[in-house]
């Protein structure tokens, strides 16, 4: 991606959800000159107010009194409003006078990439990997359902009793999931992730993540059109990673990217990006990642990204990659290599087609060719722990031999995980089909002269 460019995209989205909560949540318009009305009355509103009484104030009551105050400022010298007109004038202008309270700051801190609020007095923030605990509340359980309600409201949807779980992308990217009571017992719980940033291969080998030869390895491998599944627990940078990877991928190719929350952000120009939409408040409307895949099948791509599997759709993505899709990515939530091959099969398992076990072995064994293995490090290290080959086929149980791995050394001093990466040659059956596709086999790795010396692993 160009530098240049992806630093404006960054800072435009700085203040996103900040400049989205200010701007949104009405759904009729007060007037002609809406924003402007809103804005001056914000003036007269913040100049008639103590500001030092607001403070002492709880947040129904702070307000209840602004409420109060500009309903006075407005009789005395407004413009001439229907009911709805005044009252929807009042909400605007004292929503933005509330904000986003405490989170304002946070969501303007650049270094921060993910606010974790568990009830009102736990903040946690998450800054260069590691989670920290600020000292900070919110003056109560309401002031922060309040908060939720209006970030939630941004995006027409609702929290309440009925509809106790929101996991929502904001149209500024960021990723918004909230929990309440009584699913929550931690009291209501906010969680917001930044839109991830893009990092370039280098970058990525900057930060130790991996070195020179697993990216000489993996462009070729992408190049070459395998099939990758990039797994990785939670936070672990897969969608980092997949994304850097379909960077990779020549231009000219129909590539259809389909995703829950839109994070990718390819360069290519034949890119068309898919997203699954919740079901509305009235519990209609819902499109699948499953729904996607599906109808992604008759678009006629030649590589199909999908964000990550989760369930059934899984199966529809197997049958993509073992028929015609090759070079296609996708991420699942898994702790190792084995762990990404067993998810995969009770994921592809949980499809209303009930197709027996070891036929989903058949399904895998076809169609996965690669995987790459991330781990987060308790320092806060993203790496790849292990690039592995399937090398099982049929209904044979799952076997992999590993390309790359890391090996950590013993934690030092500094709290930092040290290691290297090791780089074992290639199955002949790897370098046969890189070196059709014209692709040179990185030196650090070499060939197997004899496939039977290959240290290979069950799986299941
Ligand atoms: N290699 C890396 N080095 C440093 N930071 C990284 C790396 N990869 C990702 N990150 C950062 O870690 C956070 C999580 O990254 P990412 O969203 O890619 O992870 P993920 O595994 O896809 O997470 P999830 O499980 O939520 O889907 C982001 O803030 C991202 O910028
Ligand atoms: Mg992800």
């Amino acid at each position: 991606m160009d530098g240049r460019y992806a630093e404006e995209g960054r800072r435009e989205r700085g203040t996103g959800l900040r400049a989205r909560v200010h701007a949104t949540g009405e759904p009729a318009e007060t007037g002609p000159g809406d924003g402007r009305l809103v804005a001056t009355y914000r003036a007269k509103l913040l100049e008639e107010i103590d500001l030092a009484e607001m403070s002492s104030l709880g947040t129904s009551e702070r307000r209840d009194r602004l409420e109060r105050v500009l309903g006075h400022i407005l009789s005395r010298e407004g413009p001439v409003l229907s009911s709805q007109q005044r009252a929807l004038l009042i909400r605007r202008v004292v929503d933005e006078a509330l904000g986003l309270g405490i989170l304002e700051p946070l969501l303007e801190d650049p270094s921060i990439t993910e606010i974790m609020v568990n009830g009102p007095d736990h903040i946690y923030v998450e800054r260069s990997g590691r989670v920290e605990r600020l000292p900070l509340r919110f003056a109560s359980e309401e002031q922060l359902t309040q908060t939720i309600e209006r970030i939630v409201s941004t995006v027409n949807r609702r929290v309440d009793e009925s509809n106790p779980m929101v996991d929502a992308r904001l149209p500024t990217g960021e990723r918004v999931n909230v929990i309440i009571p009584p699913l929550s017992l931690s009291g209501a719980t906010l969680t917001i992730r930044r839109f991830p940033r893009v990092y370039t291969l280098p970058e990525l080998i900057g930060f130790g993540t991996l070195d020179e030869h697993l990216v000489m390895l993996l462009a070729g491998l992408v190049r070459a059109k395998f099939n990758i599944i990039v797994s990785g627990g939670t936070g672990s940078g897969k969608t980092t990673l997949l994304n850097a990877l379909s960077g990779l991928i020549p231009g000219g190719e129909r590539i259809v990217t389909v995703e829950d929350a839109a994070e990718l952000q390819l360069q290519q120009d034949h890119v068309i990006r898919l997203e699954s939409r919740p079901p509305n408040i009235e519990g209609k409307g819902e499109v699948t990642i499953r729904d996607l895949v599906r109808n992604s099948l008759r678009m006629r791509p030649d590589r199909i990204i999908v964000g990550e599997v989760r369930g059934g759709e899984t199966l529809d993505m197997l049958q993509a990659m073992s028929t015609g899709h090759d070079g296609s990515l996708a991420t699942v939530h898994a702790n190792s290599a084995e762990d990404a091959l067993m998810r995969l099969q009770t994921l592809a398992s949980m499809s209303e087609l009930h197709v027996p076990f070891e036929a989903l072995r058949d399904q895998i064994n076809s169609a996965v060719d690669v995987l790459v293995q991330l781990v987060r490090h308790p320092d806060g290290t993203r790496r790849l722990a292990e690039i592995a080959v399937l090398a099982s086929h049929g209904r044979e149980p799952f076997r992999i031999a590993t390309l790359a791995e890391f090996r950590a050394e013993p934690m030092t001093q500094d709290g930092r995980v040290h290691g290297r990466f090791r780089h074992h040659p290639l199955p002949r059956s790897v370098a046969a089909r890189l070196h059709l596709a014209g692709e040179q086999i990185p030196q650090a790795f070499g060939v197997h002269l004899d496939d039977s010396h290959l240290a290979i692993r069950e799986a299941s």
